[in-house]
């Protein structure tokens, strides 16, 4: 079918898409995220159509297999999930395809080995949404992510897709932004701005050029959220953005996306052709008058790039530096015109707000933070990936029933939130709720959804170092404080990790912060003090053990440990004599082993391959 002319073919398009739709037939969904897909989903795929069709299964029991964004449980791929059983099969390997079609395809019975195990009790869950990891959630940013194809629009189409657009064309832009500020919707690339508020300064700039931009830079470390979206749900950010468009009187927009996110480039590229394809960007949207098209723009993949006036420099070709807060984007943003600049999981959002009201939004969450977010739960926690929950759940909710708990029964220390701009909440603060505010009256933040979870063996000292490290690299040097004060920062911070540390650091750390905080120029900065300051109040005992006991009470600093082997412990086995990358342990065999202190480089290898938790740290 060509272009679509109005919002009656649209709905009479899908009509028609529903009709030849056969839900109840079987089908097969690989993940084709890009973790699935590094863990060798394609061959999964092909050795499902291949046993298909050898079986001819197309015409007997008329199955279909596709492929489909990332589930957020990337650790287990590949990942394959069979409708209309409601089953999810884990880390699946092309030998197990014709066991995965004899038995449930077309047997309509578990292959047990291949589902989820609950890693404290051992109990098998077969059924998807069963599964604590997916059972605890709530999705609306990713609503389709994992059951539609993202290459195809008419999966999106039949699964509700630009219904919300058809309702907004209908809408005056001014009620649509109301709409958007009744929902409560708050930014969520970091700053949790309200977007209906953004948007009504920006339509009352006067102007004939305003610009929609998407922010798809994802700099923090180990944050996948936005790609998710980008490579799972295109079509939902770009429905987002044409909504956005039409209510503000936009006619060319711009997605922003790192080039370490091909996957995503590729199918948010594909998605754009098919949108335009069918009439849904262009000239004369639907039919409606409007128009408005959307280019894409590749980051190099600096993370301050994410910043918004460096993103809007950087797409106009310029080098991307940050400018002063006091001229706004919403006023003189890209090319010096009045622009909105909102984050990939705000636009995803927006189809749902418009389609579904402002007051269903606003009835999920707390009082300040409206709707839900996607977090990337990582770190030492036993089920990891990403997630979507509604605002306001407990940090402890969110590690112990999502999570799945603290890996290896270890010790719940710490949460770290908001990426390198966040800071670490103690385990002890652990029932606070997840919204904007609370994260950042604990001193930390809830950034654009990092969650990283830390046991007894993280040492918070170093984990201040680390982030501080990461900002270092990342600064572009334009201001002084930012420029000279952080490395200043982390030569205090790496000099207490090395014993090296006085009294005298904590308070100078202290001073460091607050010159940041006040005299940087953009949010990089500015927020640079939260790591440490939030280590600094909640593990101060932490940094006081390094400067005056010159012991690092988790045993991670290497200048302040040493390895030795618990003769009692010791069973003589040589496993790690025989893999110590300096030969420095020594022992016969079924006799206690020794360390050279002298040679050892502190590398931890004994320690992890050492089954009888006979290396020790002091
Ligand atoms: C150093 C720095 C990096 C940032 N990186 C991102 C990013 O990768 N993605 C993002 O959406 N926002 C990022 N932001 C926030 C943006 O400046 C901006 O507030 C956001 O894109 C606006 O969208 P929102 O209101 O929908 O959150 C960053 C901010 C700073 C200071
Ligand atoms: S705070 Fe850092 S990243 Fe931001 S403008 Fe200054 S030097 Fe550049
Ligand atoms: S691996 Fe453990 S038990 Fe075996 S020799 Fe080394 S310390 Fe002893
Ligand atoms: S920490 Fe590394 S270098 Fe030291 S004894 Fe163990 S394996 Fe060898
Ligand atoms: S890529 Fe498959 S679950 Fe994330």
């Amino acid at each position: 079918m060509g272009a679509i002319k109005s919002v009656e073919q649209l709905e009479a398009y899908r009509r028609e898409l529903a009709a030849a739709a056969r839900p109840e037939l079987p089908t097969v969904l690989v993940c084709f995220g890009t973790g699935c897909q590094a863990n060798g989903a394609r061959p999964v795929a092909e050795a499902f159509m291949d046993v298909i069709k050898e079986q001819g299964l197309e015409i007997d029991v008329n199955v279909g297999i596709k492929t489909t964004g990332c589930h957020g449980y990337c650790e287990n791929g590949p990942l394959v999930a069979l409708r209309p059983q409601d089953i999810l099969y884990l880390k699946v390997k092309p030998e197990d395809v014709p066991e995965i079609v004899e038995e449930t395809v077309k047997g309509g019975r578990v292959v047990e080995r291949l589902v989820y195990r609950d890693k404290a009790t051992g109990e098998a869950v077969a059924r998807y949404s069963e599964i604590p990891f997916y059972r605890h959630q709530q999705r609306i940013a990713l609503r389709h992510i994992g059951t539609i194809d993202p290459a195809s629009i008419d999966d999106y189409i039949l699964a509700g897709g630009y219904a919300g657009l058809t309702k907004a064309l209908a809408m005056k832009p001014d009620d649509i932004i109301s709409e958007v500020e009744r929902s409560g919707l708050r930014g969520r690339g970091g700053g949790g701005f309200p977007a209906g508020t953004k948007w009504r300064s920006c339509v009352a700039v006067e102007s004939d050029v305003r610009y929609v931009l998407c922010n798809g830079d994802e700099g923090d470390p180990g944050a996948f959220m936005d790609r998710s979206i980008m490579e799972g749900d295109p079509h939902s950010v770009i429905e987002g953005m044409i909504i956005g468009a039409y209510a503000l009187g936009s006619h060319q927009g711009y997605i922003y996306v790192r080039d370490e996110y091909p996957l995503a480039i590729r199918n948010l590229t594909a998605a754009l052709e098919a949108a335009r394809e069918k009439g849904l960007l262009g000239e004369d949207i639907l039919g409606s008058g409007f128009s408005f098209d959307i280019k894409i723009s590749r980051g190099g993949g600096a993370f301050v790039c994410g910043e918004s006036s460096a993103l809007m420099r950087s797409v106009a070709g310029e080098v991307g530096e940050p400018r002063a807060k006091y001229i706004r984007s919403v006023e003189r943003g890209l090319y010096d015109k009045p622009t909105v600049l909102n984050n990939v999981e705000t636009w995803a959002n927006v189809p749902e707000i418009i389609l579904k009201g402002a007051d269903w939004y606003a009835s999920i969450g707390t009082e300040g933070s409206k709707g839900t977010k996607v977090f990337s739960l990582v770190g030492k926690v036993n089920n990891t990936g990403l997630v979507e929950v509604p605002m306001g759940i407990s940090i402890r909710e969110l590690v112990e029933n999502i999570g799945g708990g603290i890996l290896g029964g270890k010790e719940f220390k710490a949460v770290q939130t908001g990426g390198p701009s966040g800071g670490c909440i103690p385990e002890r603060l652990a029932d606070l709720p997840i919204d904007f505010d609370s994260l950042t009256e604990a001193g930390s933040m809830m950034g654009s959804g990092g969650i990283i979870v830390m046991d007894e063996d993280t040492c918070m000292v170093d984990v201040a170092r680390y982030f501080t490290g990461f900002l270092v690299e990342e600064s572009c040097g334009k201001c002084t404080p930012c420029r000279d004060g952080l490395p200043r920062m982390l030569d205090l911070l790496t000099e207490i990790t090395e014993g090296c540390g006085g009294e005298e650091h904590l308070a100078m750390l202290e001073g460091l912060c607050d010159l940041l905080t006040w005299g940087a120029l953009c949010g990089l900065g500015t927020s640079a003090a939260n790591p440490v300051l939030s280590t600094i109040k909640y593990f101060r005992d932490e940094y006081e053990a390094h400067i005056r006991d010159k012991r690092c009470p988790a045993g991670v600093c290497k200048a302040l440990i040493t390895y030795h082997i618990d003769p009692e412990a010791c069973t003589g086995c040589r496993l790690c004599a025989k893999n110590c990358p300096q030969e420095c342990i020594t022992g016969k065999r079924k006799e206690p082993h020794t360390i050279d202190a002298d040679k050892c480089i502190k590398c931890g290898v004994c320690k992890d391959v050492c089954t009888f938790d006979a290396v020790r740290i002091s």
